[in-house]
């Protein structure tokens, strides 16, 4: 399974990697949602964000999710939403694989394995408080995986995010969490970018986790818009979104979602 889930990983890696390339002025969140969906499709997989259901909202309609500036995460790609320069864009991509029987794994006939990913990219050049913003968001990313090792707990991972971010005088979403993953894109444990050294679930060889810090150049508190998926920051403020999906390995972790 770790070996399905890191091939997984990695041609999803790939995929993101395109999608952030083709980020310019001018291209619509539609456009990276077809690429993305043609992609996914090419590389064997399933695109499972597509026709998840939460309860009180339709089926989310795409594989990806594309958030623009002071949307936080799981905005709706739309063919109206143009990126411009100086903009930025949370593109957050999840992939189930192998959608078939795989030949370069004829011994494994289980489910489809599934990795969570998410970067946030400027569009053209952006200002030094975005860039900024974005740039200790991805390092927080790395501060959370840095704890990930078997013995330590999930607070560990939530402390240690917390501590960083409000150093560098971010607001911190508290409303959304990172989480288990592999089987299905949400599992348990909740991973929340806030919280207590020493508290929380143990951390255990073979488990599958996905962190994904959100961090705001204002407050932490999020509002969910009429569309049922889109969050955005209550003062309008902007923010960034990065995550990866990682399995414990018997001394510590691995990222699964990096090329
Ligand atoms: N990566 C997202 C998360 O962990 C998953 C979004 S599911 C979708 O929250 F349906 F909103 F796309
Ligand atoms: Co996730």
């Amino acid at each position: 399974e770790i070996d399905v889930l890191r091939e997984c990983g990695r041609r999803m890696a790939h995929i993101l990697s395109e999608l952030a390339d083709a980020v310019r002025p001018g291209i619509s969140t539609a456009d990276l949602n077809r690429l993305a969906e043609a992609s996914i499709e090419r590389a064997g997989g399933v695109a499972v964000f597509k026709g998840y259901v939460v309860e009180n909202s339709p089926p989310y309609p795409a594989a990806i999710c594309t958030s623009v500036n002071d949307e936080v995460v799981h905005a709706i790609p739309r063919d109206n939403a143009i990126l411009r320069e100086g903009d930025i864009v949370g593109i957050d991509i999840g992939m189930a694989w192998p959608k078939n029987q795989a030949k370069e794994f004829p011994q494994y006939s289980g489910v489809p394995l599934v990795t969570d990913a998410a970067r946030t990219i400027g569009v053209g050049a952006i200002s030094p408080f975005l860039a900024r913003l974005v740039k200790k968001t991805e390092e927080a990313l790395f501060v959370g995986v840095k704890e990930v090792k078997p013995g330590n707990r999930v607070g560990d991972i939530s402390a240690a995010i917390e501590k960083f971010l409000s150093a560098e005088g971010f607001g911190i979403v508290r409303g959304l969490a990172g989480h288990g993953v592999g089987y299905d894109i949400h599992e348990d444990p909740i991973i929340p970018n806030y919280g207590k050294r020493g508290t929380g679930a143990y951390l255990k060889p073979g488990m599958v986790i996905a962190i994904e810090p959100m961090a705001t150049l204002g407050g932490g508190d999020v509002r969910l818009d009429q569309d049922g998926w889109t969050f955005r920051t209550a003062d309008g403020s902007p923010s960034a979104h990065f995550e990866h999906t990682l399995v414990l390995t018997d001394d510590g972790a691995e990222i699964l979602t990096m090329i």
